[in-house]
């Protein structure tokens, strides 16, 4: 052996596949609650019999390796089977086809609730998981106060995690996956939930344990945290594998095939363990009519369609809109223009969110809307990336105006005088 021959890589990842069922109601019925439905819905429950045997691939074929201390983003649009892909890699599920090969202790933070025990308190979980770490008492005892003091769950040390809401949830779960001292960091999605505070914190350890040398795999649809901590990137879409490389060209690329935007598809998901989910978006002009090519000087009518499962207080729903780098360049919610809004209660049904926008400050060229709901600080309800897109292509006249090669993300007509003294 010679002294240059090259590391194995750290994660393997062969023919990788997974094959889900479509539809599978995996809540509990009792017997006699499914003989009901039947009677009541028979037509219904029919269906729901066939869709159960449906089958889809989230993953197809996914081929990639990463080297010891790489940090690879993971992006494509929602449903892409990103989530899926750190499952199989955290050993959360299985794969129906493929190997993956991990040369190195995991630590993961999936879903909110993936990892912890909920019955066991916010201390027991600390161990449990070290254990699964393959640490002993010992070395888990000197993370210990480390572990606690970042997540900010002191008071709460000793209290079973199912009461945690899914902020708190996350900010030990993100503190038991990084100070835990893994070799391969698993991370998804940490920085849709918890405040800005937090989402800074969280970024900043991940820098820690990216310069500790560490290998990390990052799975976000913030494009600028991906762009400033990955230095490459694959990109999925619908299971496949699209791309892998620098992570500015992947990037580059995700944002300029229009794969981020699906039709209306987006919109279908599993939506029954939601509290509140989204159905559609559509964009009017003054008109009244749907469109998605606008001119400047139009103003523009954001509706949101969403549903309630169960009755609400205080969601806020949030627009987000995205220039073409990916760049967000503007934002709103519900609760800017109402303080009412904040402790609004809802039943459960069908409801439509409107917010009317001038986008005289917007250039000739591509938006992204990406929609979310939140019960600030306490628990993100849905979010659907990039659920719609539009098109400002304005007037020669503003354009000539204006002028398109100008520097700045955003432009703006100020008046001007100049006086002679
Ligand atoms: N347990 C499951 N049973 C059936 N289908 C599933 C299951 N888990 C995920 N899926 C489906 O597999 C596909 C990939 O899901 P996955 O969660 O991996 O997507 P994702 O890229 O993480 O999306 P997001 O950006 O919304 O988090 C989706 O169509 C999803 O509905
Ligand atoms: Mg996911």
């Amino acid at each position: 052996m010679t002294a240059s021959k090259k590391e194995e890589p750290i994660i393997e990842v062969k023919h990788l596949s997974k094959q889900y069922n479509i539809g599978v109601d995996t809540t509990y019925k009792t017997l006699s609650e499914s003989f009901t439905s039947a009677v009541k819905q028979p037509i219904k429950t029919l269906k729901d019999f066939r869709r159960q045997n449906e089958t889809f691939w989230a993953l197809k074929d996914v081929n990639f390796e990463v080297e010891r201390g790489e940090v690879l983003g993971i992006i494509g649009r929602n449903g892409a089977g990103k989530s899926t892909l750190l499952k199989i890699l955290s050993r959360i599920t299985s794969p129906t086809q493929g190997e993956v090969r991990m040369r190195g202790r995991v630590g993961s933070l999936l879903e909110v609730g993936t990892g912890f025990h909920p019955e066991l308190s916010g201390r027991e979980n600390i161990y449990f998981n070290g254990s699964i770490l393959g640490m002993k008492k010992k070395e888990i005892d000197e993370k210990f106060d480390e572990i606690v003091k970042f997540s900010g769950v002191e008071k709460f040390l000793d209290t079973p995690v199912k009461r945690y809401s899914s902020g708190m949830q996350v900010r030990l779960a993100f503190s038991v996956a990084a100070n835990l001292d893994p070799e391969i960091l698993v991370v998804d999605e940490v920085l849709a939930v918890g405040d800005a505070a937090f989402q800074e914190k969280c970024l900043g350890k991940m820098s820690e344990v990216v310069e500790s040398g560490r290998t990390v795999l990052f799975v976000s649809h913030n494009m600028g945290a991906v762009q400033n901590l990955c230095q490459r990137c694959i990109l999925l879409n619908e299971g496949h594998l699209i791309t892998n490389g620098k992570t500015a060209d992947v990037i580059n690329y995700y944002l300029n095939t229009g794969l981020q935007v699906a039709d209306k598809s987006i919109f279908k998901r599993d939506v029954s363990k939601k509290k509140l989910f989204f159905t559609d978006i559509n964009l009017y002009n003054t008109k009244g009519e749907i469109r998605t090519k606008f001119t400047s000087d139009e103003n523009i009518l954001i509706a949101i369609n969403y549903n309630l499962n169960v009755q609400l207080t205080g969601a806020q729903i949030t627009f987000e809109i995205f220039d073409q780098n990916g760049i967000c360049i503007l934002s709103s919610t519900n609760f800017d223009s109402n303080i009412k809004m904040r402790t609004l209660s809802q039943k459960p049904g069908e409801y439509i969110a409107t917010c009317p926008i001038n986008v005289d400050f917007l250039r000739n060229g591509l938006y992204y809307i990406t929609i979310s709901s939140s019960v600030p600080n306490i628990e993100i309800l849905d979010i659907v990336e990039f659920a719609t897109r539009f098109e400002i292509e304005s007037p020669l006249d503003i354009t000539t105006l204006l002028g398109q090669s100008r520097k700045g993300v955003i432009f703006k007509n100020f008046v001007w005088q100049i006086n002679q003294y």
